[in-house]
């Protein structure tokens, strides 16, 4: 039986990804701030969900997600689904502060954590939830495109690292496009996806261990021309959403 731990499961996407392991008889650790969403997930297959409540921004998470790991009894898979964003054009730090020690912090603490687990076992993979928004920073969201940035970074340094060390280390980077999930609140959004074919085209991804995966098609050939856009122009772009 395939194990893996989830963190940020207890909405969103994370849920999703949840469900589907969960349906395709995976065991799986589960973990986020909110203890009841976590207990709702257990009762899908008691004897196959462990929850766990942690909070990624606090020092004591990385040995929470060593036990959890440990309650689990083992780990193939550490999927990364954590991470906060709302935009912020009137520089609200303890917003901008805020998202850094999520999206920053709290992921380095996990991922790293999950990194020497793996290393220490002999191989595993590491996915994590980032997004197009890393893509060029966004001037209504400062802190969450920087933040999503540093992610895909960091990954690619850690994928780098791997090899280094030779450790039988993989890594998926799964960046989506707008998903109607908490995060993005009431307002409206262009090429709004659904977390469920969203969650789909993640574990699709994951079996098939794609490096990167951008979701969906339509954000594929959007992120192709964002990338071309000169840093001239996209300084002058009114972008609002
Ligand atoms: N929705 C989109 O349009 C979109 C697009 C691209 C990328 N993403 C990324 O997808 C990921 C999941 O977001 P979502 O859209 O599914 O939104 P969501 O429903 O708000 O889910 C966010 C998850 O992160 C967890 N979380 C937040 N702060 C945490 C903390 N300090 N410690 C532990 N867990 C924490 C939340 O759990 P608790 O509140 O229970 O702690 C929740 O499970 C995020 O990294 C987001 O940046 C979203």
């Amino acid at each position: 039986m395939k194990k893996a731990i989830i963190i940020g499961a207890t909405s969103g996407i994370g849920r999703e990804v949840a469900l589907l392991l969960i349906e395709r008889g995976w065991q799986i650790g589960v973990a986020g701030r909110r203890e009841e969403a976590l207990l709702r997930l257990q009762t899908i297959a008691p004897e196959r969900v462990f929850p766990a409540v942690i909070d990624i921004t606090r020092v004591e998470a990385a040995e929470q997600l060593e036990a959890l790991i440990n309650k689990v009894g083992g780990m193939d898979l550490y999927f990364h689904s954590s991470g906060i964003g709302s935009q912020n054009a009137e520089l609200k730090p303890d917003i901008e502060l805020n998202t850094a020690r999520t999206n920053v912090e709290g992921f380095i603490r996990m991922v790293a954590t999950a990194f020497n687990f793996f290393k220490r076992q002999g191989g595993g993979h590491i996915a994590v939830i980032s997004s197009i928004a890393g893509t060029k920073g966004i001037g209504v969201a400062p802190a969450y495109s920087a933040t999503k940035r540093f992610q895909n970074t960091y990954i690619d340094a850690l994928a780098q690292l791997s090899r280094l060390q030779k450790l039988n280390i993989r890594f998926t980077d799964i960046r989506p496009g707008f998903v109607a999930t908490d995060l993005l609140g009431d307002r409206n959004y262009p090429m709004l996806m659904k977390t469920a074919p969203v969650a789909k085209d993640i574990v699709q991804s994951l079996q098939k261990k794609r490096r990167i995966r951008i979701i969906d098609g339509r954000y594929r050939l959007l992120v192709f021309f964002w990338r071309l856009i000169p840093r001239w122009l996209w300084e002058r772009l009114p972008v609002k959403n």
